[in-house]
């Protein structure tokens, strides 16, 4: 990612030199009228001040930066900022639907895979240290945004693939066929905290390409025989394709922010140590419905 460093400009705030008024002589009244008159014209011609530059504005502008990237490549990783100041951005690129603080704990792991309600098989838990396998996060996360606190003192990069180039591996046929296998997700339930079990194609068409949603434990077994089992395979081969020759590896510093179109790239993390003080915040995003919102952000 680059640019950055250029794009943190501010509209120069213009340093407007009061005009000088017209010379006048000193003398009577009505010599005094008419320089107030003059004033008062030339104040109304002249052009009205910029609004004053606020935090909000410069807010603002980070997040269309982040929008353009996002549309580019898939991703948008930014330099070090405050918590707070990664949370007001994800704000203002759409809604904030769920925030997780990801970090290495056998308790929340327990606790996670009790309150499933799902047994889906090698579905793995982001609180244990085990490596997570190339996947999407659930369909109705549009980007996910993820904020350093701490990283693994070896490793923790997120590992991404960028699939955009889908259309030039698969036919249209065979992304038909792709649409047509379904994956299970789950919705979590605000009030009860129970998991409510959905399901969403592989491939979906979507105003900018195609809408993935990928993450091989939770395919619906139905939905992936004959022809599609086939057609499936081909992804998984792309997959691994993608991760030899074009793997996307970013390490986050602490502080750093990395905001990913989750319904384009697969992210996927390698092992991490047991005792490792890894800490991430995880935003999930929507985009606004209408994309004069999502402009005007
Ligand atoms: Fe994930």
């Amino acid at each position: 990612m680059s640019g950055w460093g250029g794009r943190h400009h501010q509209a120069a705030a213009a340093d407007r030199g009061v005009a000088a008024g017209p010379a006048t002589e000193p003398g009577g009244l009505a010599q005094d009228r008419d320089a107030a008159a003059i004033a008062a014209a030339m104040a109304a011609a002249a052009p009205p001040a910029p609004p004053a530059i606020t935090a909000t504005d410069a807010l603002a502008a980070l997040a269309a930066c982040v929008r353009e990237d996002l549309r580019l490549h898939g991703l948008a990783h930014l330099p070090p900022m405050t918590e707070a100041r990664f949370v007001e951005l994800a704000g203002c690129l759409g809604e904030i639907g769920l925030r997780t603080d990801l970090v290495i704990d056998p308790v929340q792991a327990e606790e996670e895979r009790r309150r499933r309600s799902s047994s889906a098989a090698g579905r793995p838990v982001v609180y244990a240290p085990t490596e997570l396998g190339f996947h999407t996060d659930r369909p109705t996360v549009d980007v996910i945004g993820w904020y350093c606190v701490e990283q693994d003192a070896e490793d923790g990069a997120v590992l991404l693939i960028d699939t955009s180039d889908l259309g030039e591996h698969f036919g249209a046929a065979e992304i038909a066929g792709l649409g047509r296998v379904e994956l299970g997700y789950f919705q979590r339930d605000a009030h009860t905290g129970q998991e409510e079990a959905r399901r969403a194609p592989l491939v979906a068409g979507g105003p900018r390409g195609h809408l993935l949603y990928y993450a091989p434990w939770l395919v619906v077994p139905e939905s992936a025989g004959g022809e599609a089992a086939l057609l499936l395979a081909r992804f998984a081969a792309y997959v691994e394709r993608k991760r030899e020759t074009a793997l996307v590896r970013i390490r986050l510093e602490r502080g750093e922010a990395l905001f990913v179109d989750n319904r384009r790239l697969l992210h996927a993390r390698g092992n991490l140590s047991p005792s490792s003080r890894r800490h991430i915040v995880r935003l999930y995003i929507a985009w606004p419905a209408s994309p004069a919102a999502a402009v005007g952000g």
